[in-house]
């Protein structure tokens, strides 16, 4: 498996792999979407956007934003449904953490992720009730 970061930004939409795992996470996907996501998010020197193969073909990706240096904020995290629980997502996150020198990841967690950020060693700090997208948890992971 190699893990990679993605640039420029404008691969993000114009690698058909890439944006349809993308779409995948988002609601009501469309190429507008995902070219402003790429340049809303990752077009910022913050930007991070990691992919993960295996044996030339994506299996993952991961969206983050880099602040003050050390610490990553998840945007976007998916792994190819028949490539899930195979440790892909741990291996990627587990990656990035090693590439970017960070200390700290934090994530916006809805409740079908947590079982994946709980078990890689993020602790919820904060539980809210948001009607519209359901309940999110605030999740810190301190390395
Ligand atoms: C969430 C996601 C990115 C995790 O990646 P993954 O490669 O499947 O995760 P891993 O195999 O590394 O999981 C490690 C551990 O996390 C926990 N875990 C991960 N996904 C889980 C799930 N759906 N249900 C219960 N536990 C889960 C398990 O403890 C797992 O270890 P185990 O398989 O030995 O029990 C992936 O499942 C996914 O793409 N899901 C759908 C899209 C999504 O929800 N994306 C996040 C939105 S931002």
């Amino acid at each position: 498996m190699e893990i990679s970061r993605i640039t420029p930004f404008e691969l993000i939409y114009e690698n058909k792999e890439i944006s349809e795992l993308l779409g995948s996470i988002i609601f009501n996907p469309t190429f507008g979407k995902i070219q402003n996501i790429a340049q809303s998010l990752y077009a910022k020197t913050q930007g991070r956007f990691y992919v993960i193969k295996s044996d030339g073909l994506l299996i993952g990706l991961m969206g983050l934003s880099k602040i003050d240096n050390h610490k990553l904020v998840v945007n976007h995290f998916a792994v190819k449904a028949p490539f899930q629980r195979h440790k892909i997502g741990t291996a990627l996150l587990t990656g990035i953490i090693e590439a970017e020198g960070v200390s700290e990841v934090v994530v916006d967690a809805s409740e079908e992720d947590m079982p994946f950020y709980k078990g890689f060693g993020f602790k919820i700090q904060k539980s809210e009730f948001e009607e519209a997208r359901g309940r999110r948890f605030y999740c810190v992971f301190l390395k």
